[in-house]
């Protein structure tokens, strides 16, 4: 660790594509070890052939004893994490109408409770070290309830509520919290999405707008910014307006109907 090395191990979940692998990609060299994880342990191999300090550890995130293995290993083979960044996530699109069980339960598991798991692990080490630095991935989907979101958006919302509980609590004992709440990013994940997504970012960009802000040790990470400070205005709006401005340009009523 050094002034411009502020991480010796970082550990980044969801790492095998996305947002999370082009975060590894820039740490590397920035870190002594980036640990990474995800379920496509060929992937992460790949990934680690590219950058030096690459780490790949592979893993479910929704198995609880695996998350507390994985963490154990990662200390045993490259010492104590520093950062841990929570990227591993899940989106299927779904109609509210249709209620899909299945789909809510694996957003549910993947994207709150993979965190809940990965917190488990790392707060107390961090906390008996008294230092440490934990991103949890978020999106601009949690800030209000967004048409087709219904299996993604709650989870997220989850998510922002729980950084904010962790942040006043954890912050006594030396660990900063950060939470990160990205706009569109062309990543897997939002390849297939059927309607237009505003101000989509490259993953590249995304990912060093991250970690500008980890750097900076911010609390909200945004990305990209005009585009997320125009989404948290419909958290403040009354609920008239937002169900207006969604019924109007998120479900194109009003175009058409003009049409
Ligand atoms: N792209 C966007 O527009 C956008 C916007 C807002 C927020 N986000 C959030 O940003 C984060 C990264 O998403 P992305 O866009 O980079 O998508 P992505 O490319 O699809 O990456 C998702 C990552 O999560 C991993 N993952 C999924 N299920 C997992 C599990 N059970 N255990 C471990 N890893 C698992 C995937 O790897 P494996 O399949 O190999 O396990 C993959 O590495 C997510 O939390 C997402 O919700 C994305």
């Amino acid at each position: 660790m050094s002034a411009s090395n502020p991480w010796n191990v970082a550990w980044i979940t969801g790492a095998s594509s996305g947002i999370g692998r082009e975060l590894a990609i820039l740490l590397d060299g920035k870190a002594e070890a980036i640990a990474v994880s995800a379920r496509s342990s060929d992937k992460l191999e790949e990934l680690a052939a590219l950058a030096r300090n690459v780490k790949p550890h592979p893993l479910d995130v929704t198995n609880e004893a695996a998350v507390e293995r994985c963490v154990d290993a990662i200390e045993t083979e490259h010492g104590p994490i520093d950062l841990a960044v929570f990227s591993a996530g899940a989106w299927t699109i779904m109609n509210a109408g249709e209620i899909d069980v299945a789909a809510i339960r694996r957003g549910i598991e993947v994207n709150y409770m993979g965190v809940v798991n990965a917190l488990a692990a790392i707060v107390p080490r961090m906390k008996r070290r008294g230092a440490g630095h934990i991103a949890i991935v978020a999106s601009i989907a949690g800030y209000r309830g967004l048409p087709r979101s219904a299996a993604y958006g709650p989870t997220k919302a989850a998510l922002i509520n729980l950084a904010e509980s962790l942040k006043s609590e954890l912050e006594p004992h030396g660990i900063a919290v950060s939470l990160v709440n990205p706009g569109f990013v062309d990543t897997p994940m939002t390849r297939d999405n059927p309607f237009p997504m505003p101000s989509l970012m490259k993953a590249e960009d995304a990912a060093r707008q991250l970690l500008l802000g980890l750097e900076r040790r911010r609390y909200e990470i945004i990305f990209p910014r005009g585009f997320v400070y125009a989404l948290k205005l419909l958290q403040i709006v009354p609920n008239r307006v937002f169900f207006w401005y969604v019924s109007s340009f998120v479900m194109g009523r009003r175009r058409r109907s003009r049409g």
